[in-house]
């Protein structure tokens, strides 16, 4: 599955902003407040408004009226993803569109939500999944594809809540292919809200395969891995010891109370070190190892500048690692604003946010005939970067 187009209407300062041909591995590079935070939080929005529901999901993030854009407070949140995916042994162009409104009391609710591709080679996108303020219907026949639309089966449903997305309603259900896989998809993705000082803590003993989005349950992950996959575990302690330098080994342990945490083993001592008094950068680069190797990835991948705590030359291996999470299966998008980031980025997986009058505009630096001239001629994004080359693209996707 993969993600090929987003359309983000009324979300804080992305008034409108499309995103066309996604590669797998995005990166997303801008001043301050220029947008890329907020391009992350529509996923870990959704994410919320699937765990729990729209109404929730907005509170937490402010209310309807501080999310949506400044001064358009009567017009709908939108959110439109398109993606790809196999039913039946054929690849679609699945779209999900979301529409969130306030009623005349302030109170948010779906106004649409719609799941549409096309049957056939031919024809307008068949909407699989409709609904409107909690009612509407889903296909449940929709594998048939031989069969002519008016002989699928529209399923009506009344939701519990006009604030309940439907893919959660009915997501659960295997016969609405579409509507369960996007469902997974939102469920699996991981919105990185990494937290050194989370990630250093001891934690109650469990098994944990999945790095959590905060880190706070690394000893755990790492236990798992080093008991259950060794392989992969070596990997990881190899990476490691050619990064920081001194380091020769990771381990965990168990307190009497019941508590794992982690160790590190500076080759120059005796006794290893206890996670709290390993450095910053320590931490998370063995953090990313261990989400990076993740023996089963996650199908979307969200960070926030990498490049924070850590050495500037070890980015170059870390987007390398970035890009092979992408390339096995799970689609990656990373924001920053490190030249040294960005000097390992290719020209087609950069794009460039800059505001306009208060709105985001996202540009397709690949787009940009005078940095792709620039590019082409062996310069680096860095490098353009620094020299304010890039403020000066103005393609939009
Ligand atoms: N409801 C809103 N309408 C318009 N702009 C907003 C709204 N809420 C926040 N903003 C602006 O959007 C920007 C958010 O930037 P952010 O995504 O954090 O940027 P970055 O991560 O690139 O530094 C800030 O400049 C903020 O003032
Ligand atoms: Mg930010």
């Amino acid at each position: 599955m993969k993600i090929e187009r987003i359309h983000i209407k009324n979300f804080r300062a992305l008034y409108d902003v499309e995103l066309r041909d996604v590669p797998s591995l995005a990166v997303f590079v801008g001043e301050n407040g220029s947008g890329k935070s907020t391009l992350f939080n529509v996923f870990g929005f959704l994410k919320d408004a699937l765990k729990n529901n729209v109404s929730t999901a907005l509170q937490v993030i402010g209310g309807f009226n501080e999310v949506a854009t400044r001064g358009h407070c009567n017009e709908p949140i939108v959110i439109e993803i398109q993606f790809r995916m196999t039913i039946s042994n054929v690849e679609r162009l699945v779209t999900y569109r979301l529409e969130i409104f306030t009623d005349e009391h302030g109170i948010p609710f779906i106004q649409r939500e719609i799941l549409r591709y096309k049957r056939g080679r031919y024809g307008s996108p068949f909407h699989f999944l409709d609904f409107n303020k909690g009612r509407g219907y889903a296909i449940s026949n929709e594998e048939d594809f031989d069969k002519p639309d008016e002989a699928l089966t529209k399923d009506e449903q009344t939701l519990e809540s006009s604030n309940i997305l439907a893919i959660k309603g009915l997501g659960q259900f295997q016969r609405f292919k579409a509507a369960s896989a996007f469902r997974s998809l939102i469920e699996n993705w991981h919105v990185s809200d990494f937290h050194i000082t989370a990630a250093r803590q001891r934690v109650e003993a469990g098994v944990a395969e999945h790095l959590s989005e905060s880190g706070d349950n690394l000893p755990l992950v790492t236990r798992n891995l080093y008991e259950r996959d060794s392989e992969t575990f070596a990997q990881i302690l190899k990476k490691f010891r050619e990064r920081i330098p001194g380091m020769s080994e990771v381990t965990t342990v168990v307190t009497q109370d019941g508590h794992v945490l982690l160790r590190f083993q500076d080759g120059s001592f005796k006794d290893p070190f206890i996670a709290r008094y390993v450095s910053d950068g320590t931490i998370k680069m063995f953090a990313y190892l261990v989400l990076l190797h993740d023996p089963n990835p996650h199908p979307f991948l969200c960070i926030e500048e990498p490049e924070n705590q850590l050495y500037p030359k070890l980015l170059g291996a870390l987007v390398e690692e970035l890009r092979d999470y992408a390339k096995h299966g799970g689609q990656v998008f990373v924001s920053t604003h490190s030249p040294d980031v960005l000097n390992h980025v290719e020209i087609d997986e950069a794009f460039f946010l800059k505001k306009e009058n208060g709105a985001t505009k996202v540009h397709r630096l690949a787009a940009d005939k005078q940095v792709k001239a620039l590019i082409d001629a062996g310069d680096k994004l860095g490098w353009l970067w620094n020299q304010d080359l890039l403020e000066r693209s103005n393609h939009t996707t």
